[in-house]
């Protein structure tokens, strides 16, 4: 009878000893929590499809930000559902638009304390869905959405918006958001550009979140999931174009992706973990199929193992809570 040498369970003996082991930790600065504020109602709203997860006012949405504060996390995503929509999501760039007026608030209520970050796409605001300008054909204008998306981001900063976050998929978004934030003075506004983004089905849950009205697909501007190399040259072109920060999502699905970004990448990689992946562990763990906490400590593990800087995650202040 022979004997093994190499015995790699003796650095899993004890609990102090698999700490001792560990490569990869999780830190409540980690994670940047996703915030939804809606403009018409005068108390916080469930989202079904997201059990845990409300629509804001603007009072209660001051006090998840305070509480993200508290709990020492890294950053604050906040997303708007405006009271109006139309074709070219004219809300969107209002200065007293939902989101513009939350950001203040947030602002007021922060500070400097958390990064204070905003979705910058169309698709919460226009009455099509699509997180752009939309033709006649019915196609999505790519160079006319740029100048929306422009706009859009110097309204956000103004408002006060730490970083924005290009999520819209069009070519050339982060160096024309770069150029219209310099050019109105600031320098200082970072990007966090959402470079790998692929047209999943993981998404569901937040089209009820934000009220979108989308019919068909986003598939003519977010990456098909068949795809990995085109995840590199998105990267590369947001990080040429100025890109602060570079993002993959979904995360779970894609984990292949976030490793090979994160070996590429010279500014820090975001992986957003998903309405869907939250959705689908709170459904199994609902059912008394999967112990919750586990499982929500494991993906995030899993996330930040596979290269991620920071991730954006639904359970980030009970995450860090659990920490
Ligand atoms: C676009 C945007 C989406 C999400 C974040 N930003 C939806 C989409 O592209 O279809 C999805 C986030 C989630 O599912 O948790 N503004």
């Amino acid at each position: 009878m022979s004997f093994p040498l190499d015995r790699p369970r003796r650095l899993r003996t004890t609990p102090a000893m698999r700490r001792l082991a560990a490569e990869t930790r999780l830190h409540p600065a980690d994670f940047i929590l996703p915030l939804f504020v809606k403009e018409t109602i005068t108390e916080p709203a469930p989202i079904t499809s997201m059990p845990g997860v409300l629509q804001h006012t603007l009072a209660s949405v001051r006090k998840a930000a305070a509480e993200a504060v508290a709990e020492g996390l890294g950053g604050i995503m906040l997303f708007a559902v405006p009271a109006e929509k139309d074709a070219r999501g004219t809300t969107g760039t209002d200065p007293d638009g939902i989101l513009q007026r939350t950001l203040a608030e947030v602002r007021d209520e922060v500070g400097d304390r958390i990064v204070v970050m905003s979705d910058l796409c169309l698709d919460e605001f226009t009455d099509h869905g699509h997180c752009g300008v939309i033709r006649e054909d019915g196609t999505v204008d790519n160079d006319a959405t740029l100048e929306r998306y422009a706009e859009m981001a110097v309204r956000q900063a103004a408002a006060g918006a730490h970083m924005v976050g290009p999520s819209g998929m069009m070519d050339g978004q982060v160096a024309v958001i770069r150029r219209a934030l310099d050019e109105s003075g600031f320098q200082d506004t970072a990007i966090l550009a959402y470079s790998a983004k692929y047209a999943s089905a993981f998404f569901g849950p937040f089209r009820e979140a934000v009220e979108s009205s989308l019919e068909g697909d986003r598939r003519t501007y977010q990456q098909d999931p068949a795809n990995a190399r085109e995840s590199l040259r998105e990267v590369r072109l947001d990080i040429e174009e100025g890109a602060d920060m570079v993002m993959v999502k979904p995360a779970l699905s894609y984990l292949d992706i976030v490793r090979q970004v994160a070996d590429i990448s010279e500014v820090p990689v975001a992986a957003y973990q998903v309405s869907g992946e939250y959705a689908m562990v709170e459904a199994a763990a609902a059912a008394g199929w999967l112990d919750r906490e586990r499982t929500i400590l494991e993906t995030l593990t899993s996330v930040r193992r596979a290269g991620a800087t920071s991730v954006l995650t639904y359970w980030a202040v009970e995450a860090a809570r659990m920490l």
